[in-house]
């Protein structure tokens, strides 16, 4: 994650930022995202990168890439306005040890906003039409052993992936269909069997209820209408709805406010810092 310390509306690129360029209260984003970092931290290890000056929605840390066992497919960003963000996501990657791709700038790619792993890993999801294009789609093909299946977004307001689609941990799927044309929805429609797809209104949808960080049993989420909230607990899930509103000024919620790292990794470095302490020093 990326704390708001920086984080404005400072131009146009998606509908939900027109009329709210500066209309964002600082604070405010500070409060509401310290709610959600801590709702993760109770689940997960959360890391954090510096917000760095001239990237506003550097926040949206789930647009820097999509990582998996290692490896990190870089996001190369549809907008020159997100473009300055590649180079620090990139050394945060490089840093942490990652094996970090890079795709190219003519074919954009929009990492994890635009690219969701099914529960089982089998099938990667990967919108394209509005950001990501769908030449970008091949170099995900080599990088992980999973069907990339391409599905195109259609409705400005659901510009990425992550807005209108999330493969549930338990093999559920939450889903905006409108968002999609007709042949992506019947890719969708064939991998998720009726009693395994949740469709979400538009009034939902606009709230952002797609946009959920999934883990285990918790999702957590922007603020939904009851009934959604009552069918996702009815299915087993602990809803934490936490209030975003900041955030849906520049058009993004708890998913594009985070980004889902391999784990492995990172408690692999922090073992290997463990192991070169010098535990006299520590003792003393
Ligand atoms: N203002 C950002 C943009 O338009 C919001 C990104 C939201 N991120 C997401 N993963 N959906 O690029």
């Amino acid at each position: 994650m990326c704390a708001p310390r920086l984080y404005d509306v400072e131009y146009v690129i998606n509908p939900w930022m027109q009329g709210n360029v500066h209309a964002s209260s600082r604070e405010r984003a500070m409060e509401q995202w310290q709610r959600l970092h801590d709702a993760l931290a109770r689940i997960a290890t959360v890391l954090l990168i510096e917000p760095e000056p001239g990237s506003p929605d550097m926040v949206f840390t789930a647009n820097a890439g999509l990582a998996r066992d290692g490896v990190v497919a870089l996001s190369s960003f549809a907008h020159p306005e997100r473009q300055g963000e590649e180079a620090h996501f990139r050394r945060w990657f490089e840093q942490a040890g990652y094996a970090v791709t890079v795709v190219a700038r003519e074919t954009p790619f929009e990492g994890e906003g635009d690219s969701l792993f099914s529960a089982d890993g089998g099938t990667l999801w990967v919108g394209y039409g509005t950001r990501t294009r769908v030449e970008s789609h091949d170099v995900l093909r080599g990088l992980w052993a999973a069907d990339v299946v391409s599905v195109r977004l259609t409705d400005p307001r659901f510009y990425h992936l992550d807005t209108c689609f999330a493969p549930l941990p338990n093999g559920d799927l939450l889903y905006y269909p409108a968002a999609f044309d007709a042949e992506s929805l019947g890719r969708i429609e064939a991998a998720y069997p009726v009693n395994r797809r949740i469709v979400v209104s538009e009034d939902d949808a606009e709230r952002f209820a797609c946009n959920v960080v999934a883990l285990g049993r918790t999702l957590v989420l922007n603020r939904v209408s009851a009934g959604l909230a009552a069918e996702l607990r009815g299915r087993g899930f602990v809803v934490i709805e936490v209030e975003l509103d900041e955030f849906m000024k520049a058009g993004g919620a708890a998913k594009c406010l985070t980004m889902l790292l391999t784990p492995e990794l990172h408690v692999k470095a922090e073992a290997r810092a463990f192991a070169e302490t010098d535990l006299t020093e520590v003792a003393a």
